[in-house]
């Protein structure tokens, strides 16, 4: 596992320069998982002056509900990832399917189909979730519909209002933590508690984060907040 920790002004920096030297490390045209939300936001927009090397990316979750929502995490892709140069189309989750279990499966399909993920980009829920992988998620666990627990339905009321989806549609640890390499990032001090024990508590079902500290190719981008309490 190898740790930055830059002030909170250097995170997207940081977070594009470990994207990019990870991509370089996969040779050409690398399946690269991407998240959403508030924590890479500033890496994506650190890459907008940098350009991309020629990747294939793939969402790594959805959420069940309105395809074409402001909030869904295809609208955030069409913000932040498809104006970069280089950026090609991203393979999402559909959540307007008739058959979501039906699209899952041809998600779970598509990632070992295309060589299985090079690198995956994770943030980490304040429940230690992973993707929409929550507390309880089996080890291998294949993409699927999920409930989201309270946490997750907290934090996308935030942008979602009463309309916050039950329900998202993630990729599994199963491909997750099957990745070759995964790059981590988490800022602010609200992710303190749960980095640290993610990274530094035991490891199972209770924080799925936590698997991460039997992946052999890690790498984990912090600011100072939400290093913490991280032991270093
Ligand atoms: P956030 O979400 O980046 O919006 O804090 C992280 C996550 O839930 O994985």
């Amino acid at each position: 596992m190898r740790v930055e920790v830059v002030p909170a002004g250097a995170f997207g920096e940081a977070a594009a320069a470990a994207f990019l030297e990870l991509c370089a490390r996969r040779g050409a045209q690398p399946l690269v998982g991407l998240a959403t939300g508030n924590t890479p936001t500033a890496m994506y927009q650190a890459l907008a002056g940098r350009g991309l090397p020629g990747v294939r990316a793939f969402a790594v979750d959805e959420y069940v509900g309105p395809r074409e929502h402001a909030c869904s995490n295809r609208a955030y892709f069409r913000s932040y990832w498809e104006p970069l140069p280089g950026a090609g189309v991203v393979e999402q989750f559909d959540p307007g399917a008739a058959d979501l279990d039906q699209e899952c499966e041809r998600v779970a399909a598509a990632v070992p189909a295309g060589g299985g993920l090079d690198l995956v980009v994770l943030g980490i829920g304040l429940n230690g979730h992973l993707a929409f992988n929550e507390p309880g998620s089996a080890r291998d666990c294949p993409a699927r519909v999920v409930e989201l627990h309270r946490e997750s339905r907290t934090a996308a009321a935030r942008c979602w209002g009463a309309a916050a989806p039950r329900q998202g549609m993630t990729l599994g640890l199963r491909e997750l933590l099957g990745a070759k390499a995964v790059l981590l990032l988490a800022n602010g001090e609200a992710k303190a508690a749960i980095v640290a024990r993610a990274l530094q508590g035991e490891v199972g079902p209770e924080c799925p984060a936590s698997w991460l500290q039997e992946h052999p190719d890690l790498t984990v981008v912090l600011d100072e907040a939400a290093a913490g309490r991280y032991l270093r």
